[in-house]
């Protein structure tokens, strides 16, 4: 006999709706998988024999032939556990058709005692379901809250395979609810108040959250980088409906969503200078998504930035410019979105002193050449924001006075964004191309002057140029003026002037 179901597998990090089908025909026992199965789905089979006989059923001692379909598209993970077990059930008249799983979709990996347990990607699986008008979703119970966060889509949750085979008969079983909205989650940031003095830089930090544009903070050990860059995420609005789905699918596949719950503020990952390529930008015989696309819509940090492999600082180039990396592998290749904010931390030398007030330096001149050379180069060239943070004075340190917190910058970022969605639809003021700046962002005379003055004596490039005009466009759009004021671009000059030689 022959039995079908609907599943679901994940190639990147999107579903693809997959068919099981079973056939159980009389003949030289014998249990096959066909259709591009990876070892996962094969080892399967081991799986599925043990659940069935440890729960009262058996594997039929006929031929066994399961086909996952469409055979184009690799299947990875032991996903598919679940339909193969109630496929076979079907096909060998051990249970009755049921009605229940005519337009249902299946998905979850099986112990072998017969427990259903939780899978990656459950999210992209049940939006895809929901895509393709299939309104029926069977789930492991741990992943019930992401796939019940789509719309129109009843999950059924299930915790072994004796109780799905009972819901398949006629018991009932509790669709999972949708999570109560609740408020984006920014408790993982520092808040801006925590930070004493500063000021400069969490002004920097602003610009930067407003226009997108990313940031290198530059200062001694102690003074506070990595403490102000915990709180970027904080600056950002929430995402929006459309980012918060994406983004909590990447972390779905990654098997990083937290008790189901989707991630809703922007978010902030720091990988260590040690990590792998792969760990980075994503990679693994069954690709998953790295850090740059666990940033994505959020913040990449990388601390310690000259410490950082060049391959790694290398391959940030596409995504920095696309928005998304390309994974290959032999049989397919994988694309995975990573628009992030990248914010970088560097000391100014390797004993972190130099040109630093009342600090001594103990580096060689060529000690301090070679980690300048580390600072410059292809990612260098996309920093839009060259931030200069001092050691704290110990009165800024003991100072009481209340300054002002994450919330209340957040809103002033999100109305300079606001004005630039009315300018530029889904772009943010970095992400200009040379004729939208042409277009936005226009020069007085007195400000063209200034500008053209500060680029004798700065020596900076005509790249430069089009990043400090961003920056100046960013820093307007928080004031609220419509036209860039000489002040803007003085403002937007000042991060860039430790970018020229004279900074050494
Ligand atoms: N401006 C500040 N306000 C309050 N606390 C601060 C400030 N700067 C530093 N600190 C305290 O010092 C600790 C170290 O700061 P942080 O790690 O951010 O420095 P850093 O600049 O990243 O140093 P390094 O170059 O050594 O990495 C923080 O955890 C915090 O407790
Ligand atoms: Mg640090
Ligand atoms: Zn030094």
């Amino acid at each position: 006999m022959l039995a079908i179901l609907k599943s679901c597998t994940i190639s990147g990090y999107q579903g693809v709706l997959t068919q099981v089908e079973v056939d159980v025909t009389r003949g030289f026992p014998h249990f096959d998988i066909v259709g591009l199965a990876d070892t996962a789905v094969k080892e399967s089979r081991e799986r599925v024999r043990a659940a069935l006989g440890n729960n009262g059923f058996k594997l039929p001692a006929d031929r066994i032939t399961v086909n996952l379909a469409p055979a184009a598209i690799q299947k990875h993970g032991p996903v598919l556990d679940v339909p193969i077990a109630l496929g076979i059930l079907a096909a060998s008249g051990q249970i009755p058709a049921s009605p229940r799983l005519l337009d249902t979709v299946v998905v979850g990996e099986l112990s072998l005692e017969g427990k259903i347990r939780p899978v990656r990607g459950v999210l992209s699986m049940a939006i895809t379901a929901r895509k393709n008008g299939l309104s029926v979703m069977v789930v492991p119970r741990e992943n019930a809250a992401e796939a019940a966060a789509i719309k129109q889509l009843t999950v059924i949750p299930a915790s072994t395979l004796r109780e799905l085979v009972a819901w398949c008969l006629g018991r009932e079983i509790e669709p999972a609810q949708a999570r109560q909205e609740h408020s984006p989650d920014y408790s993982a940031c520092v808040d801006l108040a925590e930070v004493k003095g500063q000021q400069a830089a969490k002004r920097a930090l602003e610009v930067a959250a407003a226009g997108g544009h990313n940031i290198l903070m530059i200062g001694p050990p102690g003074s506070g980088k990595t403490m102000l860059a915990n709180c970027i995420p904080g600056l950002m609005p929430p995402l929006t409906d459309a980012q918060a789905l994406e983004v909590s699918q990447l972390y779905s596949v990654a098997g990083l969503l937290r008790h189901g719950r989707l991630i809703t503020a922007p978010p902030f990952r720091n990988p260590h200078h040690s990590a792998s390529l792969a760990g980075i930008v994503g990679g693994g015989s069954v690709p998953r998504p790295g850090e740059i696309s666990l940033a994505h819509h959020g913040v990449l940090f990388l601390d310690e930035f000259p410490e950082f492999r060049r391959e790694v600082i290398e391959v940030l180039r596409q995504p920095m410019e696309e928005g998304w990396i390309t994974i290959a592998r032999a049989r397919a290749s994988y694309r995975f979105p990573a628009r992030f904010l990248l914010a970088a931390a560097a000391n100014p030398c390797p004993c972190g002193y130099y040109g630093v007030d009342g600090g001594i330096c103990t580096c060689t001149p060529g000690q301090v050449a070679k980690y300048r050379s580390k600072l410059s180069g292809p990612i260098l060239d996309r920093i839009d924001i060259w931030a200069d943070v001092p050691a704290v004075s110990f009165e800024k340190l003991r100072q009481r006075q209340q300054a002002e917190t994450s919330a209340v910058v957040r809103q002033r970022v999100l109305a300079a964004r606001e004005r630039q969605r009315r300018r530029l639809g889904n772009k943010l003021n970095a992400d200009m191309d040379n004729r939208q700046v042409a277009q936005h962002c226009t020069l007085d005379s007195a400000s063209e002057e200034l500008l053209a003055r500060a680029f004798t004596r700065l020596r900076l490039s005509a790249r430069a140029y089009q990043r400090v005009l961003k920056v100046a466009r960013t820093i307007a759009d928080l004031a609220g003026r419509e036209k860039i004021a000489s002040e803007d671009v003085a403002e937007a000059l000042s991060y860039r002037s430790m970018e020229g030689d004279d900074f050494y």
